[in-house]
């Protein structure tokens, strides 16, 4: 039912039904940037994918894109009428992976502002600028073991190097006993988070042995079997703040200590959101710049300027305003969390169109990120463009908008920061030429495959290299 006094809209979206939305949806599953790309040159801001019979109730299915800020205000502004239903699969009744999808991103009234309030204290500004110096040392050991001089793909080193800042930040201190195991949790969750991601697994929910569904099942089991006997070592120690020991010592939206499930849920979700978006954004940085080379150059000129390592404070990196450029084009180009998508939880409107309850909602911070009207040239990387520009959190949603907005931004764009000073100081990232550069939109926006480079030390002989794949699609690329 409407709202009273809500504005009226016209009409329904325009509408792809029948065997071509079987068909976008299947390509939506395997490509979701390409797919709603298509959707928008065909149909404009909004569109929607309509399946007749396709809800559990046997009512219609239907997926409406919302695309540009208005509809991200729209949408993200008003979470008592598009509520989130979490970025995991949902899992059957009663299984492993319905107990630890509902992590924060998954919940929704009092319960996620409860969890939101005990997350927020260490990811406060002032709490994240005192870890510079400390990010910058286990910044500055990952890139001294980085090979040089040969062949090597940059994925896997900036995976580990974001994964090791991020957890000896937030979650467990180097040092501590429980370090290597945290490394551990993490690499079984990115192994979830992917199957998670995987076409396959969502094309086939079934649980039969050989499906790829079923092994996806499986990996939440052994998750949960290992994230919560592990983190409760932390239970009754709180003489610690950081987000494990927060997690675990804290009660439940009802007073309640946190169940075994649940405090596995929250660790999943918050590794996840914690590093698997820094990685990416640090990789695509580091890409572009080094198909760049004036940004790359006055980048290095700009850290040339900053006090040695070990040495430089917040202050001196917040100053770095090319920086900071290069980090903001780098992440609208290639937002880390391409697409959003939320449930309409009343009949309501989006925009001129009515949408039924249950509509789910997909939102596209990639499209709005290169709208022209906001950011002339938009798919080329132009850090310039920063000196003066000021959009909104609806116009650039690298982090999101509204209530929801990313409690670890000024975390994730520091720890990119200070991973970017230290590796520009010491190495040239050469991409070899002629390599293939897919993307991979799951989760997050991601390499699909190897990113081949050369890691030369740093000689300032910047060029850029000719490569090949859909990274073309995303980025106008001289060479
Ligand atoms: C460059 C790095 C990052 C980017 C681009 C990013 C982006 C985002 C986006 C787009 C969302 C909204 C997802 C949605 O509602 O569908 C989000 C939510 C969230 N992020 Fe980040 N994030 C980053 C780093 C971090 C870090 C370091 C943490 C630390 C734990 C973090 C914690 C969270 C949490 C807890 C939420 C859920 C907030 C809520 O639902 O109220 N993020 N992030």
């Amino acid at each position: 039912m409407q709202v009273p006094g809500e504005k009226q809209p016209v009409g329904v979206p325009p509408r792809v039904s029948g065997l071509g939305a079987i068909f976008s949806a299947a390509r939506f599953m395997a490509d979701p940037i390409g797919t709603t790309q298509r959707l928008y040159d065909r149909f404009g801001p909004v569109a929607e994918l309509n399946f007749p019979l396709g809800s559990d109730t046997g009512g219609a299915l239907s997926f409406v894109f919302g695309i540009g800020p208005k509809y991200n205000e729209r949408v993200l502004g008003d979470p008592a009428t598009f509520r989130t239903s979490g970025i995991m699969m949902q899992g059957p009744k009663g299984s492993a992976q319905r107990r630890i999808r509902d992590g924060i991103v998954g919940m929704n009234g009092p319960k996620h502002v409860h969890y939101r309030k005990m997350l927020l204290p260490p990811l406060r500004r002032p709490i994240v600028d005192a870890m510079v110096s400390r990010m910058a040392e286990v910044a500055l050991r990952n890139v001294e073991g980085w090979p040089r001089g040969q062949i090597v793909d940059l994925w896997p080193l900036v995976k580990r190097m974001a994964q090791d800042i991020t957890i000896s930040m937030l979650f467990v201190a180097e040092g501590d006993g429980d370090h290597a195991e945290a490394h551990h949790a993490a690499d079984m969750i990115n192994e979830h988070m992917r199957l998670n991601g995987l076409a396959s697994v969502k094309a086939c929910p079934v649980d039969i042995p050989g499906l790829p569904f079923h092994g996806m099942m499986r990996s939440a089991e052994r998750l949960e079997a290992y994230l919560g006997p592990w983190a409760l070592k932390r239970r009754g120690d709180t003489r610690r703040d950081d987000l494990l020991s927060i997690i675990v010592n804290s009660p439940d939206e009802e007073g309640k200590p946190a169940t075994d499930s649940a405090i596995a849920g929250q660790i999943l979700t918050l590794f996840g959101a914690a590093y698997e978006t820094c990685e990416t954004a640090l990789l695509w940085a580091l890409f572009l710049l080094a198909q760049h080379p004036e940004a790359a150059t006055k980048l290095l000129d700009e850290i040339d300027g900053l006090p040695d390592d070990g040495t430089m404070l917040a202050p001196e990196l917040n100053s770095a305003t090319w920086l900071d450029a290069v980090v903001r084009e780098s992440m609208r180009l290639m937002p880390p969390v391409p697409m959003q998508m939320r449930v309409a939880t009343r009949d309501t409107e989006l925009g001129d169109y009515s949408i039924a309850n249950k509509t789910r909602v997909v939102l596209s911070p990639y499209l709005t990120n290169r709208m022209p009207g906001l950011y002339p040239e938009a798919n080329k990387f132009k850090p310039e463009r920063w000196n003066g520009l000021d959009p909104n959190q609806y116009e650039y949603v690298v982090f999101s908008g509204g209530p929801r907005f990313c409690p670890g931004a000024w975390f994730g764009t520091t720890m990119v920061k200070v991973a970017l000073v230290h590796i520009m100081r010491q190495l040239r990232v050469e991409v070899v030429k002629g390599a293939r550069i897919d993307r991979q939109a799951t989760i997050t926006l991601a390499p699909k495959g190897t990113v081949p480079v050369v890691l030369r030390g740093q000689d300032r002989q910047f060029a850029p290299s000719s490569v090949t794949g859909d990274i073309h699609e995303l980025v106008a690329l001289e060479a």
